[in-house]
């Protein structure tokens, strides 16, 4: 059997292969609420046969959104909604994953088709909140940097975030420690340029994050995976550096994160060499120095690819954004190619017509 087709254990849960969502804003909610459109649009990947929907970035504040339209995880009515989205992956055999997080200094803008732009007051816009009071970019606003208070309570929204989560049914949490949010603009020398106990040191930059970490797993519980998502490089001088991210991973591991989602970018605009698996080297890397699971991500678009870097021991799951856009039923297809059939990656009520 190809090995992108084995199941992956981590705590109790068990995958049913490597094959995972990553999570990719929708940007279609109102009031952070789950409509018909995540439904649809979830359930297809999970009857797709993917082995892992990683729900995209659900805000633990409605402050720490990056537009008005992302989904929440801030209050207690957003529960009912997400248990729906539960219920609709795992019906489908997928294990329900949810990816929290904090947009920071990068909050408050128009959605992507909408232009992108910083939003201003008139138009629904607010004040983001940064470690330090520098913008993102031109155009940006100057974000307030975050006091004590602050700190503490966005720590106690991640932590009522987690609790929620679980709540709604959710079996694997990931938070967001990338892309220039807010984990991950703590973590970066270009964004984080305080003069407490959070910046200076590596130790006090990566402060935040291991304390993000300490109150989601109080909250979550011992039972089920919880992973985070690193921007393993700014691909900037004087920035977070692939280096920074393995020593981080020990003290991630040490924790009791899981997995490591090896991303990269967001700190500024950079132009990026990518193609395809560019980023694999940094999961391979942090796999091999620190012994954790890690996944891989981006532009991944073939089967035997993705067979590879799990048979190669890169990574140990394998996430697909666009290409599961473009094909919800990549997984089906991806067996096809390796093993001849989709077999139990179709749901039964396609299987016993399409693969009697
Ligand atoms: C429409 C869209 C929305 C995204 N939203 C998120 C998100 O919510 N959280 C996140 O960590 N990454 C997000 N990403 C990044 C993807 O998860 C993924 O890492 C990236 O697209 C690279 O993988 P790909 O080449 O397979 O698309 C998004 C990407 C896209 C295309």
């Amino acid at each position: 059997m190809a090995d992108l087709l084995t199941p992956f254990t981590a705590r109790s849960i068990t995958l049913r292969n490597r094959i995972g969502m990553s999570p990719m804003c929708q940007y279609s909610a109102y009031q952070g609420m789950v409509n018909d459109w995540h439904i649809a649009h979830y359930g297809a990947r999970a009857a797709g046969g993917c082995g892992l929907i990683i729900v995209e970035a659900a805000a633990v504040e409605a402050r720490g959104r990056i537009t008005p339209h992302d989904l929440g995880l801030w209050a207690e009515d957003h529960l009912e909604g997400l248990g729906r989205l539960v219920s609709i992956i795992e019906r489908s055999g997928a294990v329900p994953g949810i990816q929290i997080a904090h947009a920071g200094r990068k909050a408050s803008t128009q959605r992507p088709w909408d232009g992108g732009k910083p939003l201003n007051a008139a138009d629904g816009g607010w004040l983001p909140i940064a470690p330090s009071a520098i913008p993102f970019g031109e155009g940006y606003p100057t974000p307030t940097m975050m006091d004590d208070d602050r700190i503490a309570e966005v720590l106690f929204a991640f932590s009522e975030a987690a609790r929620r989560a679980r709540a709604a049914g959710f079996k694997w949490i990931e938070i967001h420690a990338a892309h220039g949010y807010l984990q991950h603009s703590f973590l970066s020398p270009i964004s984080n340029q305080r003069d407490d106990e959070y910046n200076g040191a590596f130790e006090n930059r990566i402060r935040f994050l291991l304390k993000t970490v300490a109150v989601v797993r109080d909250a979550w519980g011992e039972t089920n995976p919880l992973t985070v998502r690193l921007s393993c490089t700014d691909w900037i001088d004087g920035g977070w550096t692939l280096d920074d991210s393995i020593a981080l991973a020990h003290h991630l591991k040490a924790a009791g994160v899981d997995l490591v989602d090896c991303s990269s970018g967001g700190t500024a605009r950079v132009k990026i060499q990518t193609a395809p698996g560019y980023q694999v080297p940094f999961a391979e890397a942090i796999r091999r120095e620190t012994g954790m699971a890690t996944a891989a991500v981006g532009l991944i678009r073939e089967a035997h690819h993705a067979d590879q870097i799990v048979r190669d021991e890169q990574a140990d799951l394998v996430l697909l954004g666009r290409e599961l856009l473009r094909d919800s039923q990549w997984a089906q297809n991806a067996a096809r190619e390796l093993r001849g059939k989709a077999g139990d990656l179709l749901p039964p009520q396609y299987r016993y017509t399409l693969e009697p």
